[in-house]
This record gives structure tokens, C-alpha cells and sequence, in this order.
């Protein structure tokens, strides 16, 4: 009997092993895709941008993005908009617009969407007065859910405690630490103002009841104006990896060494970015945009339009050696005009949830900004 046991739990083991997606053949295929936000149409927002993608612990899917009141430009004032699926994806709540900045000069910047396992709380947190646009100062900010994205809190202010640098969140989602050190740690990175830009990354040990600044990797020259070619860490996706380090995929806004993604890690929970630790990403072709980063069951994934000059191609990419090299397929998830994407997926142990990644990206005809897309991927389609 005993015996029996024991091989039956070695059996569950292995095949519980035998299912890691690294051992089957990934082979990616578009599953279904939804528009989630056209601008320029009727109502009150001209543009929508900046989309983020997160599943709650219940198992809700939200997207947010930029409602941009007035025009396409970064200032400006802005709604920060959400739509909620409960059915991973397949119907939409309609829009509610869960932050409104009012006529700000230099309104809302989005943003990093973060989730407490624990808690199950949704964390967002956007900056106002980015820019230094007619305003002063700069403000980083946070609302939050703890039902499951109906319903939000008020803003609060989190420069009252981390100062008022300017901080943009993400653009993405920011991860809660699950393996050492700190665990249960939340970890969001951004980036700074154009002239004192770099990573940072902003820390709570206490589910978001109160922040600090962590690790930082500095632009050069720092807090001086900076031209073409200059070492300009700017807007980054983190990922956490199985060995407890944090990877954080980077924008590299004036093109130091190459035209392609910069990857910083932090193998102390955030705390640094050492330079050593710094690497150039040759394979990742890069215009200077913000990307999506993911890690699921040992495979890194990677989304951006992949060109060195232009917007257009959003491309899924994937490594079976968390990002020392990527398989020479890739996924074209749209030829056209492409921007900012976001991914997200189920840690769940049903085989849905084994299946698919969800990607939200920019999307468009003519502009890349023109809508934003939700794809569902099949990873092994032909299973
Ligand atoms: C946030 O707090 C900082 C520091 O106290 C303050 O200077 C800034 O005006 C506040 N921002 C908002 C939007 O209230
Ligand atoms: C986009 O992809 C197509 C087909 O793979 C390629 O011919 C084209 O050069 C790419 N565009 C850019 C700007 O890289
Ligand atoms: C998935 O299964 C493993 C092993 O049976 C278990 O430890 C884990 O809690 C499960 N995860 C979820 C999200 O159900």
C-alpha cells in the first residue's frame, strides 16, 4: 500500500514535470483577437494609449490604457480607462473611466499595474505633471481595488513619501517577489524626466501601505540634456525568474551601442541594478518604444514591434533560456503600424491556463496609435 503511494505520487510528479513548456514544441498561432479601444471616434477621448494587461487572483482579466481627452500627445489631460473580462477574455465590461485628471496642462502618465497575491488587491500607480508642463512638481500616485477591479479607491499620493521626483511607472505591470529574497515584496520600475532619466524601481514590503525608492540605473549624462547615442535606460518591463533575480527588459531611448533592448538585473529584490549585471540585447531590435516582458513555466517571452527604425511589425518572441537566446521563430501578431504592448497569463494548473499568454498592444492602420488590440495566444497550437 505504502508502495503504491509512493509510486503513484512519483508518477503525478512526473507527469506534472513531464507538462513544463519548455519540453513541448511551442508553436504560437493567434487564437482570437478583440479592438478594446478605438480613439478619434465620438465621446470625450481623442486618443487611447498605453494599454496594460493584468489577471486579478480571482481570475479577472483588466485592461487599462490612457484616455487622452483632447489629442494623441503625451500632455495633456486624461481619463486612465478600464475594461474588465471575467471570462478571460471573451466579453468585456464596457469602459468606465476609473481616474479622471480634469484639465491638467500635464495630466496622468500610466502606469504600472500591480497585483498582491496575498491580499488580492490591484495596485496602479501613475504619475502627474511628468513633463513639468505648465505644473510643478511632479506627483506619483497609486489607486487601488480590493474587489476585484469594480470598484477603485481615491487617489493617493505617494510623493508625500518617495519625494517628487518625476516617476513613470512601467509601462506594464510591476511583480509581486515570490521567491527569495523578499518575498511578497512589490517591486514597480520606470523611469525618470528626460534629463534625469534611468531605472528606478520603487519598493513596499507591506502590500502597498507604504513605498520606497529601491534600485536605480542612472542615464548618462545624468540631469543634463542628452543627445543621440547617450546611455538612456527609459521606460522597462520587470520579470521575476525562478532563481529569485529580477530582469528587467529596458527601452533604450538614445540608442547607446546598438538599436536594440537593454536588460538590467537585480539579484538582490530590487534594491540594485548592478552595471555589471547589464547587457545589450542584439537580438531584440528596438525603435526606442516600451515592451512587453513575460515568464511563464520557465519560458521568457517578449513582444515589440520588431524594427530598429520604425513602428511596425509587434512580434512575439521567445527563449528557452530565459533570454540567452530566442528561437529563431517568431510570432507576427500584426505586420502594420504597432506600439506599446503589455502580456499577461494564468499561474493556474489547468491546461487553459498552461495554453495561452494574452497580449494588448497599439494598434493601428496608418498610425500606430490609432487603437489598442487584445490577442489571446495559443503557445502550442498544434497540440
Ligand atoms: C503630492 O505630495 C507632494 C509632496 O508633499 C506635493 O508637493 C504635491 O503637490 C502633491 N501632489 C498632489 C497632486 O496633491
Ligand atoms: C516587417 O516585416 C516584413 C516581413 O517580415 C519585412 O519585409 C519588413 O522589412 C519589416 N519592416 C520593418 C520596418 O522592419
Ligand atoms: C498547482 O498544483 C501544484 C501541485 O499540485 C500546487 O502546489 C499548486 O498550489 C497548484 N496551483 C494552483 C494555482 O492551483
Amino acid at each position: 500500500m505504502d508502495l503504491v503511494r509512493h509510486f503513484g505520487i512519483v508518477l503525478i510528479i512526473a507527469v506534472f514535470s513531464g507538462t513544463r513548456a519548455n519540453e513541448l514544441q511551442i508553436d504560437p498561432l493567434i487564437y482570437e483577437e478583440q479592438l478594446l479601444w478605438v480613439g478619434g471616434g465620438a465621446g470625450q477621448v481623442n486618443t487611447y494609449r498605453i494599454p496594460l494587461l493584468t489577471f486579478t487572483t480571482r481570475g479577472s482579466l483588466l485592461a487599462f490604457s490612457e484616455a487622452r481627452k483632447f489629442s494623441y500627445d503625451d500632455i495633456g489631460a486624461k481619463f486612465i480607462a478600464l475594461r474588465r473580462s471575467t471570462d478571460k477574455g471573451v466579453t468585456w465590461s464596457p469602459t468606465s473611466f476609473i481616474v479622471d485628471d480634469g484639465s491638467l496642462a500635464d495630466g496622468l502618465t500610466l502606469g504600472s499595474v500591480v497585483v498582491d497575491e496575498e491580499t488580492g488587491a490591484v495596485i496602479l500607480i501613475y504619475a502627474l505633471c511628468f513633463h513639468h508642463y505648465h505644473c510643478d512638481p511632479s506627483s506619483t500616485m497609486m489607486v487601488q481595488s480590493l474587489d476585484d477591479g469594480f470598484t477603485w479607491s481615491a487617489p493617493r499620493n505617494l510623493s508625500v513619501e518617495l519625494g517628487v521626483k518625476s516617476f513613470a511607472p512601467g509601462p506594464g505591470f510591476g511583480i509581486q517577489k515570490r521567491h527569495p529574497p523578499a518575498v511578497g515584496r512589490l517591486v514597480v520600475c520606470g523611469h525618470g524626466s528626460i534629463t534625469g532619466d534611468g531605472v528606478f524601481c520603487i519598493l513596499s514590503d507591506d502590500h502597498g501601505n507604504t513605498w520606497r525608492y529601491g534600485a536605480e540605473l542612472k542615464s548618462i549624462p545624468y540631469n543634463q540634456r542628452k543627445n543621440n547615442l547617450d546611455f538612456d535606460p527609459d521606460e522597462c518591463q520587470p520579470v521575476e525568474l525562478d532563481d529569485g533575480s529580477i530582469v528587467i527588459n529596458v527601452r533604450n531611448d538614445k540608442h547607446y551601442h546598438c538599436r536594440c533592448r537593454m536588460v538590467a538585473r537585480s539579484l538582490d529584490g530590487g534594491e540594485s541594478l548592478p552595471v555589471e549585471e547589464l547587457v545589450f540585447d542584439h537580438t531584440l531590435e528596438d525603435s526606442a518604444v516600451a515592451a512587453g516582458a513575460l515568464e511563464k513555466e520557465g519560458v521568457l517571452y517578449f513582444t515589440n514591434p520588431a524594427s530598429a527604425n520604425s513602428r511596425v511589425n509587434l512580434t512575439l518572441r521567445w527563449s528557452l533560456n530565459l533570454g540567452k537566446s530566442w528561437v529563431k521563430d517568431t510570432l507576427k501578431i500584426w505586420a502594420g503600424p504597432s506600439g506599446y504592448s503589455c502580456m499577461t497569463s494564468l499561474k493556474g494548473n489547468e491546461t487553459e491556463d498552461h495554453k495561452y499568454i494574452y497580449v494588448i498592444f497599439e494598434k493601428g492602420q496608418k498610425d500606430y496609435f490609432e487603437s489598442i488590440s487584445f490577442v489571446k495566444v495559443d503557445l502550442y497550437s498544434d497540440q
